[in-house]
């Protein structure tokens, strides 16, 4: 299987704290990747070296066999990398649409003059038709004239996940799209995720780990900045550095 994702003895520090260490890590075409660990263990922070957001200390992160270790993440979004973040992150004064149709204004034309910016993108057939089929995938069809603060935070969410999913990525990478959920969110967004997974692969952190482990297929464990264990979910939440470091020395439940 291809590696679409990888990084290369990947280190972040802040200021003595090395949030990332020396990190090895990879997302391969059609796979669901998994990525756990315990709170600062350094997740977010990989995802943030991944698409660009940080810049790391040490180390490459290569995309589709190019090294975009130096390539801002506007440029890593137009290659084919979309993200959500760990708290929503829409623009609550704009409307449902809006949002989507910015975006993708952003991302998928070149010209960034102000009047093709407000005019001539918004136009595009083709914006229109995938921010439409995504707000269809997740269900917000008919809330595509709401202003956004007046959404649920799950809707939110949603609309944070409709917004990626019409970018068309190769790669797509979720920072705990479960967290502030409720079970029935929860079980929407699940859902969701194995309705659209097959179009590309997956990145997810997530610390709801039953919720997750039926749907990935490699699962990579962080402590202290470092991956300390990966491979299939069975087998890797098995591990005894694993389970100490979720459930302490005392667990001996594999
Ligand atoms: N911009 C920053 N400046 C300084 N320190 C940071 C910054 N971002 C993260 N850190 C620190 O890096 C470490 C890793 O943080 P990170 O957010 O990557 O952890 P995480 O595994 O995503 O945790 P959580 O599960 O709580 O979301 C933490 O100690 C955090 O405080
Ligand atoms: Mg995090």
């Amino acid at each position: 299987m291809a590696d679409l994702l990888t990084t290369q003895r990947l280190t972040k520090n802040f200021e003595g704290l090395v949030a990332v260490n020396q990190v090895n890590f990879r997302i391969q075409e059609g796979q669901v990747t998994g990525l756990i660990g315990p709170n600062g263990s350094g997740k977010t922070t990989l995802f943030n070296l991944l698409s660009g957001l940080f810049t790391p200390t040490e180390g490459t992160v290569s995309f589709l066999g190019t090294d975009v270790t130096r390539v801002p993440p506007h440029k890593r979004v137009q290659m084919g990398m979309a993200r959500t973040f760990q708290l929503v992150s829409v623009f609550d004064s704009l409307t449902v649409w809006e949002n989507l149709v910015l975006s993708n204004i952003r991302f998928k034309t070149e010209q960034q003059s102000l009047r093709n910016f407000f005019f001539a993108s918004s136009r595009r057939k083709d914006i229109a038709d995938d921010c439409m089929s995504s707000l269809e995938l997740v269900g917000l069809e008919s809330r595509a004239s709401s202003v956004t603060s007046e959404l649920s935070y799950g809707d939110k969410r949603m609309l944070e996940i409709a917004i990626a999913l019409s970018l068309r990525p190769s790669v797509l990478l979720l920072d705990e799209p479960l967290a502030g959920l409720s079970d029935h969110e929860i079980g929407e967004v699940v859902s969701l995720i194995y309705k659209v997974k097959k179009n590309f692969a997956l990145g997810i952190i997530e610390h709801k780990i039953s919720k997750i482990v039926e749907l990935v297929d490699r699962l990579c464990v962080m402590n202290y900045g470092r991956i300390i264990c990966e491979g299939v979910p069975g087998q890797v939440l098995c591990d005894p550095q694993v389970r100490e470091c979720y459930w302490g020395k005392e667990d001996n439940k594999c």
